[in-house]
């Protein structure tokens, strides 16, 4: 069984990263259990002095979920061009833990441009040792032409999304 845990940086009702990640999670896979995460408005702000073995609940429970994870999707828009705030702070949680070291990631960056979250969240994402490859990366602009009903209906983004989580589950040893 493969453990797929998934993290939007959107938290709007409706959201594009949300339908894309509902997406992956209807795709047919033998044994691959797809979860996205429900918690991240109730992440607390940062606090390094808060940042040990002992940090508050929601933020021990998501440190559980990802070293549970045999592999992580991140789907994100970009505000104001970088990451969306609350998708920065779960990701600086996860610094000190190392949650993601080694970690096979697939990045979703989809947004109305998207170049500068995208490319931050590289960053980021080798700054905690995140297993990136350029296959499990993915920047889709004008996301909200894509999409329609509640459906990915961009037939080239629905192939380039088959092909990164496949190249996700691959990468999974
Ligand atoms: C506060 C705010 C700032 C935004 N800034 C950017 C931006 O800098 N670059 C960009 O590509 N899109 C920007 N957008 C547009 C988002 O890409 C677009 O709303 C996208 O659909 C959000 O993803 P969602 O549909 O998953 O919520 C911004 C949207 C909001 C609400």
């Amino acid at each position: 069984m493969k453990n797929i845990f998934a993290i939007s940086g959107s938290l709007r009702s409706g959201s594009s990263n949300h339908i894309i990640l509902e997406y992956l999670k209807s795709l047919p896979g033998e044994n691959v259990k797809f979860v996205i995460y429900d918690g991240i408005a109730g992440i607390p702000a940062f606090d390094p002095g808060l940042d040990n073995d002992d940090p508050p609940e929601p933020v021990t429970r998501l440190r559980e979920q990802i070293a549970g994870a045999d592999g992580v999707v991140i789907c994100t828009p970009e505000y104001a061009f970088g990451v969306p705030g609350a998708l920065k702070n779960v990701l600086d949680w996860t610094v000190s833990s190392g949650s993601f070291s080694g970690k096979p990631t697939a990045l979703i960056t989809a947004s109305t441009g998207g170049e500068n979250a995208h490319a931050a969240m590289i960053k980021i994402l080798g700054a905690i040792d995140a297993k990136l490859v350029p296959e499990t990366t993915l920047l889709i602009s004008f996301i909200r032409t894509k999409i329609g009903d509640g459906q990915i209906t961009d037939e080239a983004t629905v192939k380039k999304l088959k092909t990164l989580f496949k190249a996700l589950l691959n990468s999974i040893d």
